[in-house]
């Protein structure tokens, strides 16, 4: 297992929400704006800015671009993931997304997830992050129609960016 990370935000979302898509009769998934999904179903968004991101403190938000969305349940099941950031804190990190409530301008943030930041490696002049552990924050509930509590585990993120 050691498959180089490419450059992005790599993140698998959730096993078993993606399962419970490949269940449903009329799910649809689009990946546009530069995202892509690999035969794992593993998501690609790449690299946007790391304008407000210290490569000396490790602290700040790199951005990412590209959109994901599901749909299903004959239009009532609608999930949006775009333009995801991981900020980083002396705490730990915070992955927010576009608020799709937010749509069409999305001019508004929404913190998804809580993630555990295990370090990084400097590779071939880009920082490889070890994939760090992620929690749905209570702001996220909802987006998932309130069937996963705060706190639930989501697949871990892996990041490769030049900073
Ligand atoms: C017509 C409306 C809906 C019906 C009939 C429905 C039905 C179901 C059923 C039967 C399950 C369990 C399925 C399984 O484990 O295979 C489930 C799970 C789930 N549903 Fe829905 N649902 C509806 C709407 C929604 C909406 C609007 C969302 C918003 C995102 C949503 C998100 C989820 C999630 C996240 C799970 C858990 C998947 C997992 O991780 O196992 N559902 N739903």
């Amino acid at each position: 297992m050691s498959a180089t990370v490419p450059e992005g935000l790599m993140w698998g979302i959730k096993k078993s929400f993606l399962g419970y898509l490949n269940r449903m009769p009329d799910a649809r998934m689009s990946v546009t704006g530069g995202a892509s999904v690999d035969v794992r179903q593993r998501f690609l968004f790449p690299p946007d800015s790391v304008d407000d991101f210290s490569a000396e403190s490790g602290e700040g938000t790199i951005r990412f671009g590209g959109d994901v969305r599901f749909s299903g349940h004959h239009g009532m099941m609608f999930v949006m993931l775009t333009a995801p950031a991981v900020t980083f804190t002396p705490g730990g990190a915070t992955l927010s997304i576009a608020d799709p409530e937010s749509y069409p301008v999305l001019d508004r943030r929404l913190d998804l997830l809580d993630l555990q930041p295990a370090g990084w490696t400097d590779h071939h002049g880009a920082r490889l992050f070890a994939p760090m552990p992620s929690a749905l924050r209570a702001e996220g509930v909802a987006l998932f129609n309130d069937v996963y509590p705060a706190g639930e585990p989501f697949d871990t993120l892996s990041i490769r960016v030049a900073v």
